[in-house]
């Protein structure tokens, strides 16, 4: 590399645009283009619009408890990242599940340290595998929304080490290519100027990557960089870049660290615009292979599941998320979704062919915004079609055009460098709608425009004034909508057009929706009905895209109580009914203990449909155990309460003792304890003995299908924790012996200033769930 001179340094430590950094090519330093993630590659594509593959969220990849299958998944999303010329995704995100009112909880692993690092790691090792380079987010104690930007996490120097930074140490320990701060401070100092934190990364965990702020997290100059940070983003330069040269005129800042902080951001951009490998493997089976292996069975009763199909004649698939599944929550990272992905409901009704099967949802699928079925405009896809115009009165043909399955549209300003976004343009939304039902439909729209909806070319709503575009996500979460009436006949098609105009923003939104005439007490009534005269029910209750979103946390972890009054009517009328609950984080299930079978599928991703109805059926099992506790009751998480005190202060009172850790503590049984789940089959655990350091634990597949076991280990002390875990899979009749290594990071703790190993005796446990142990074992370290 040929020297750089400060002028030059100082350039690469800002961005160019809102996904590239800035190249220097006389002197071999290339631009890196960002995308962000971690489900797909949401942005900073070739081409924006186009579709790309949704995978499972983190939770049901941190249920799978399988990190080969997780590097997998991680290689997949760098196949998309090669395909879209994507050097480096944001991602994974290796925050923790601390309160299951956080907002982006489906996009955390786990609750517990060790199983999140584990995880973050291996989806690191296998998106790297294909030369796009991970950057783990958000660092650190980012594990809540409310006031993000400015929230300060009070927590102490052991809590911080050994349970928030110790899954950025495992991906650290990956290799990962960078590290994104976090928005909030941490004791005081904002994550984007995080000395202390920095030192312990850098100079403790010799990483050489650069620290990257989250998009717009930077405060100030010198601040930044004596802090650690190398990467101001987005570019162009707000803190950082060129105003570096004056903080080293000025003595604020050495030209030392500037010239690390260049030689970071160099050599990452030089390492990830190498060699590309994209994976060999099918994206469609892996999809559905992994969002099967992160279902959960948590009940059972009398074997309902499989329902073998030709067993019963006739099934009623009954609930919203039947036919309007949550694929993923809502993140600026939002996958544009495949519309030809098949619907739970689709792919059950394909898996039991010659069985008749009847659907009723029960409940409106979406309380707030309703969903827009219809047929795009040139008739041969589902969704409406979407042309992007230059003019901002529509004047002139499309520059582009795409159909989007979907009721609500978010863009990120310079998701296209050379975009459109950022300046005053145009989107055309337009699609055919059939009404399935006489009387009064109620049409939605919001956006953060100028927006006007026509039905059949007559205008039913228009809105001049614009909405504030930096609360999109929270407006898209309210559902704040006009809406107007229109009579309609069954059968009836109408165009529905939505035109709307913006002006330059940050971020700009776009949301419809359209409600028909039924009334919720027939839809119940249908519900109940059908579920009397069905042999079995398959029951899909869940949330919708907007019910977690970035920026906004939860204020409970109920389900809809609609839904829930769903569920009492559906179990009274049969009692053969498995729920499937589509929540992409812990949840109340005391509904759950009233069916037969309870099955949690998260947010699984574009392969939803078919590994439902390949879990249902019996051709795969449920391969997942819970990543987070699900309490009896909210009192009993450790951390609940997000929202800070006065001052902004977030304590993290709950300090080492994060999920099911506090529980243990207090003695408290939770309703569904963490690690809990069961496939098809039973094992049979035969013995554990130590062997050096590791657990050697025999088991032994004692029913009649093959199936997979979770072998976890426990330590005792000083609390209660997670320290190792292996995933078998045992053919019927197969014994094992499952070699459990106990990971090394788990015996140590800091204690006055520095690290102390847990030597001699250490008190091991051994089982199935963390509230199952079946062996205990004295090991010496
Ligand atoms: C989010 C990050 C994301 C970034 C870029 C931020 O608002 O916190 O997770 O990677 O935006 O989209």
């Amino acid at each position: 590399m040929s020297k750089l001179t400060l002028e030059e340094a100082a350039s690469l430590t800002a961005g160019a645009a809102m996904w590239r950094t800035v190249a220097i090519p006389d002197a071999d330093v290339p631009a890196l283009h960002l995308s962000d993630g971690p489900m797909g590659i949401a942005s900073g594509r070739v081409d924006e619009r186009d579709v790309a593959r949704l995978s499972p969220c983190a939770t049901a990849l941190g249920a799978s408890f399988d990190p080969a299958l997780i590097e997998r998944v991680g290689a997949l999303v760098g196949g998309e990242a090669v395909r879209c010329g994507v050097d480096m995704v944001l991602a994974p995100n290796v925050n923790l599940a601390r309160s299951p009112l956080a907002g982006r909880a489906f996009e955390y692993y786990s609750e517990d340290p060790l199983l999140t690092g584990i995880a973050g790691a291996a989806w690191t090792r296998g998106l790297q595998s294909t030369g796009t380079g991970a950057c783990p987010k958000h660092m650190v104690c980012n594990d809540s929304e409310t006031d993000r930007d400015r929230m300060n996490a009070v927590v102490d120097e052991r809590t911080l080490r050994e349970i928030y930074l110790l899954p950025f140490e495992f991906c650290a320990a990956a290799g990962a290519g960078a590290m994104l701060t976090a928005y909030n401070r941490v004791n005081g100092t904002w994550c984007a100027e995080q000395g202390h934190v920095s030192t312990i990364v850098k100079q403790e965990w010799g990483f050489d990557g650069p620290l990257i702020s989250d998009w717009f997290g930077t405060h100030s100059t010198a601040g930044s960089l004596n802090g650690g940070l190398d990467l101001e983003m987005p570019g162009p330069a707000r803190f950082v870049g060129a105003k570096a040269v004056g903080a080293v005129e000025a003595g604020e800042v050495s030209a030392d660290r500037v010239a690390d902080a260049a030689d970071r951001v160099a050599r990452a951009a030089r390492r990830w615009t190498g060699a590309k490998r994209p994976p060999t493997e099918d994206a469609d089976a892996l999809l559905v292979e992994a969002a099967a292996a992160g279902m959960v069975l948590l009940r059972n009763e009398g074997e309902l599941l499989p329902l073998v199909p030709g067993r019963d004649a006739r099934i009623a698939v009954i609930g919203p998320n039947a036919a309007a599944p949550c694929y993923q929550g809502g993140t600026f990272a939002k996958i544009a979704l495949s519309p030809d992905a098949a619907r739970p409901l689709e792919a059950i009704v394909e898996r039991y062919a010659g069985v008749e099967v009847v659907y009723e949802p029960g409940v409106d699928p979406q309380p707030r915004l309703p969903s827009m079925p219809v047929a795009s405009i040139d008739g041969d896809g589902r969704g409406m079609t979407i042309d992007y115009f230059a003019d901002p009165d529509l004047g002139g043909e499309p520059i582009y055009s795409e159909v989007r399955d979907t009721n609500s549209l978010v863009w990120f300003v310079g998701v296209h460098d050379e975009g459109v976004f950022d300046r005053p343009a145009a989107v055309r939304a337009s699609g055919w709608f059939t009404a399935e039902a006489d009387g009064p439909h109620r049409f939605y729209v919001g956006a953060t425009g100028a927006v006007r909806m026509t039905v059949d070319g007559r205008a039913i709503l228009d809105r001049a004034e614009r909405m504030a575009a930096s609360d999109v996500m929270g407006s898209l979460k309210r559902g704040d909508a006009d809406s107007a009436d229109v009579m309609l006949t069954t059968g009836q098609r109408v165009r529905v057009e939505v035109a709307f105009t913006y002006d330059g923003a940050r971020v700009h939104g776009l949301w419809y929706g359209v409600r028909g005439p039924d009334s919720a007490a027939a839809m119940l009534a249908r519900a109940v009905d059908a579920a009397r005269a069905a042999d079995a029910v398959v029951l899909i209750v869940g949330e919708t895209s907007d019910s977690s979103v970035e920026s906004k946390d939860r204020p409970d972890t109920a389900l809809a109580a609609e839904q829930v009054a769903l569920i009492d009517a559906v179990c009274a009328a049969n009692p053969r009914v498995a729920i499937v609950a589509n929540i992409g984080h812990a949840f109340d299930a005391r509904w759950g203990e009233q069916a037969a079978a309870l099955l949690s599928a998260w947010y699984p991703g574009e392969g939803f449909g078919p590994a439902l109805a390949a879990v249902l059926s019996g051709d795969r099992e449920p391969g997942g155990r819970l990543p987070v506790t699900l309490a009896r009751s909210e009192a009993d998480y450790p951390a609940l309460a997000l929202t800070p005190d006065d001052r902004g202060d977030l304590a993290y009172d709950d300090g080492v003792l994060v999920g099911y850790r506090g529980l243990a503590a207090r003695g408290v049984a939770p309703l569904h304890a963490f690690g809990a789940g069961r496939g098809y089959t039973r094992f049979d655990w035969i013995a554990a003995e130590a062997d050096g350091g590791n657990v050697l634990v025999t088991i032994r597949n004692a029913g009649d299908r093959a199936g997979s076991e979770v072998v976890q280990l426990y330590r005792h002390d000083p609390e209660f924790a997670l320290v190792g875990f292996a995933k078998v899979h045992l053919g019927v009749g197969e014994q094992a012996v499952v070699r459990v290594t106990p990971e090394p990071r788990l015996f140590r703790i800091w204690r006055d200033d520095r690290w102390t190993q847990l030597d001699g005796p250490v008190r091991l446990s051994v089982g199935p769930a963390s509230d199952r142990m079946s062996f205990t074992i004295d090991t010496n370290r």
